[in-house]
């Protein structure tokens, strides 16, 4: 049996961190260890889900395949990306890239449409059947699309957009929330070539409008309203504000989410009329595998959201078939995704990657909590939801309400219970798979990005054997080659082992570029460690080959499974007048994961009181950046810890905000060295 040592990078990080350094000395994490080695680990695992290698006879296992798929990754994506995908024109080379200077082709000279992929291959066989599930805000009001209406709505709409000049290459910003509007959006973009860019509704207008002109968007299509949780929120003002400030808008399409009248302007059409006068049929543009499908912006550590741009063949192999094989879906299961459409999840794992599959998926639009804690649960019940995709936040939120609210409705449709967007802790991993899925479902830890496209590491890749252990993704999926490298860039080996998560081959879903700004994908993702992907994230891989992610390395905050900068909420903090400088770090919450703490430096004459203040900077975090980006705390204080040089020790403010004083490192490089004892008196005024 493997010792467990405290790996001393885990001791060093930051934030939710913390939380794993308890977790791996928590008693039943050792037992699930021991357990673990003492048992028969090699479990050989079926291959029966891939037709496309029965004529390999040398494949017995899954760890055949999975070596086949980094061994022979041309012979292992060419057959998935032909079999599992319809192309308009066959590809003559699997991939074409260069780890070492961020090139990235995939299926070259293939052509393919993603709507074609997504609707009209199903239609003769499945036109019936149900493709979208939305649920609605109010309990028991969801609404199922066929693949048949789908394909109605997506013609009519691609058509539309032609009618009113949209053309391929160019780029559509879609501020709508998870609905079947919202999904014919993006695939009626697809049919005609047009990239989408999807804007998180909750996003506030001048997020919005920064992501508009970043893109140069000239269509936006958007809601008048929507009800969420029982609250109504006026979609159209948002997007009024945003496009004042945009220039390059030159329409807006209109939709009536909830059936109320408002102003409309100059450039807005309403989007029904301008449907129903269109032709229901539409021709699909076939596109070039490397064109841009989409772009979907993500913060990063400096500086503005990068537009993370996904082509379409390589995107498209890779959601199709991670969805099949990380979930193990049958044909006919109904798939519950609670992301919503504005984050990557939703793209890959509510609208292309069952759609791709012909599954049948739900559009979930309302709150974890609306109207009450048992939401999930019923909407479980009544919808007969097999796989249930959510993220360690609302999980949570919701174990803390108690296990009444859960045990109250029938859970017995549940086959797998995933999810993803940051650590899964301990408590939560058990409290999912035995009381929510009453120790009869896996429960699926994964993790990926925005710019991974797809899920990377999955405990059980089809595999019904392999055994889980609790609260980490564990296993790498095909194609998938993690690399832990440490500062200097060395390979960090063996199987107690931390390091920055790092892949070391190309695989389909990767990213290809930053929109409009190639220079800053290379220098992220492909500079640090030359010849690798780096992720940003750090991992300690465990004995087994098993990973874990012990959270982010840079400055970017994961509250509440939502990536945050925190540049971007000092940017905005800094606009306030009575400001004069701002520093942000996160720490350790709850329910959130993360939290936001702000420290603040008022300018010399301010007389307002630090309540007016704060109350004041959670409104500007509120209104320019989105809800989830206000501090959860905030610390007035006369200076900043930094160096000679100028630069915040941040390291400081991390352990202030942890309450963790006792071991602050060296300070003697600080310029003002007793500041730091001001801060941490000053932290019991907390607002
Ligand atoms: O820090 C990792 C965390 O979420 C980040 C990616 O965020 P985003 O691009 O918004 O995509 C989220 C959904 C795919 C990662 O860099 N993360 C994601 N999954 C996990 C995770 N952290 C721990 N465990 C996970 N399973």
């Amino acid at each position: 049996m493997a010792t467990l040592k405290l790996p001393v990078f885990l001791s060093k990080v930051r934030g939710p961190n913390a939380t794993l350094q308890k977790l791996l000395q928590t008693k039943s994490f050792k037992n699930a260890l021991h357990k673990h080695f003492s048992s028969k680990n090699a479990t050989p695992i079926s291959t029966t889900a891939f037709p496309e290698f029965d004529s390999l006879t040398n494949l017995n296992c899954h760890e055949d395949l999975y070596k086949l798929s980094l061994e022979r990754p041309e012979l292992f994506w060419g057959k998935l990306a032909r079999s599992r995908l319809k192309w308009e024109k066959d590809f003559h080379t699997v991939q074409d890239c260069d780890m070492t200077q961020g090139k990235v082709n995939w299926f070259l000279d293939g052509k393919i449409n993603a709507s074609v992929n997504c609707i009209d291959r199903h239609l003769v066989k499945y036109g019936d059947r149900i493709a979208l599930i939305w649920e609605k805000d109010e309990p028991g009001s969801q609404e199922y699309i066929t693949y048949k209406q789908l394909s109605e709505m997506v013609n009519r709409l691609s058509q539309t957009l032609l009618n009113h000049g949209v053309i391929r290459g160019d780029r559509v910003a879609i501020y709508l929330p998870c609905s079947p509007i919202a999904v014919a959006a993006m695939l009626a973009c697809t049919r005609i070539g047009a990239i989408h860019s999807v804007v998180f509704a909750g996003f506030s207008a001048e997020a919005l409008s920064g992501r508009i002109l970043d893109a140069q968007a000239e269509t936006v299509i958007t809601a008048n309203e929507e009800i969420r949780g029982g609250k109504t929120i006026n979609l159209k003002k948002h997007v009024d504000e945003a496009v004042a400030k945009s220039p390059c808008v030159k329409r807006v399409f209109v939709y009536k989410l909830i059936d109320r009248e408002i102003k409309m302007n100059k450039l807005d059409i309403p989007l029904e009329k301008a449907m129903s006068e269109s032709s229901s049929k539409c021709q699909p543009t076939a596109m070039d595998s490397n064109d841009c499908l989409f772009m979907l912006y993500t913060s990063g550590s400096t500086g503005k959201p990068k537009g993370v741009a996904h082509s379409h063949g390589g995107y498209l192999t890779y959601a199709a078939v991670t969805f099949k094989h990380v979930f193990d879906y049958n044909e006919g299961e109904i798939f519950g995704c609670l992301a919503d459409i504005g984050w990557i999840t939703g793209h890959s794992y509510v609208v292309y990657g069952p759609l791709l599959n012909g599954a049948t998926t739900v559009l979930y639009s309302s709150t974890p909590t609306y109207p009450d804690q048992g939401r999930y649960w019923e909407t479980v019940e009544r919808l007969k939801i097999n796989h249930l995709y959510t993220a360690p936040t609302a999980l949570r939120l919701l174990l803390k309400a108690g296990d009444s609210w859960v045990t109250k409705y029938d859970r017995s449709s549940l086959r797998k219970l995933g999810c993803v967007g940051e650590p899964l802790n301990h408590e939560a991993f058990e409290w999912y798979r035995d009381v929510v899925g009453e120790n009869k479902s896996d429960v699926i830890d994964t993790w990926w990005q925005t710019e991974t496209g797809g899920i990377c590491l999955t405990p059980r890749p089809s595999n019904p054997g392999a055994e889980i252990l609790p609260a980490m993704p564990m296993r790498p999926f095909f194609g998938i080659d993690p690399v832990l490298l440490d500062a200097e860039g060395k390979e960090v080996v063996g199987d107690d082992a931390t390091g920055a998560l790092c892949i070391r081959k190309p695989w389909p879903g990767m990213a290809y570029t930053i929109y409009g700004d190639h220079n800053r994908f290379i220098e992220t993702y492909y500079q640090p460690f030359k010849g690798f992907y780096f992720s940003g994230d750090g991992a300690h891989r465990h004995p087994g080959g098993y990973y874990q992610i012990t959270g982010r390395m840079d400055d970017v905050l994961n509250v509440s499974g939502h990536r945050l900068g925190t540049g971007e909420i000092e940017n905005v903090m800094d606009d306030h007048p009575a400001v004069a400088e701002t520093a942000v770090v996160g720490f350790e919450h709850d329910i959130k994961g993360e939290g936001i703490y702000a420290y603040i430096i008022l300018k010399d004459e301010v007389t307002d009181t630090f309540e007016k203040i704060s109350k004041e900077l959670r409104e500007l975090c509120k209104s320019r950046l989105a809800s989830y980006a206000q501090p959860d705390i905030i610390q007035f204080t006369p200076g900043l810890p930094k160096t000679r040089s100028g630069k915040i020790m941040r390291r400081i403010l991390r352990k202030v905000a942890a309450n963790n004083t006792d071991d602050l490192g060296d300070i003697s490089t600080l310029a003002d060295p007793s500041i730091v004892q001001e801060i941490i008196n000053n932290h019991q005024k907390i607002i």
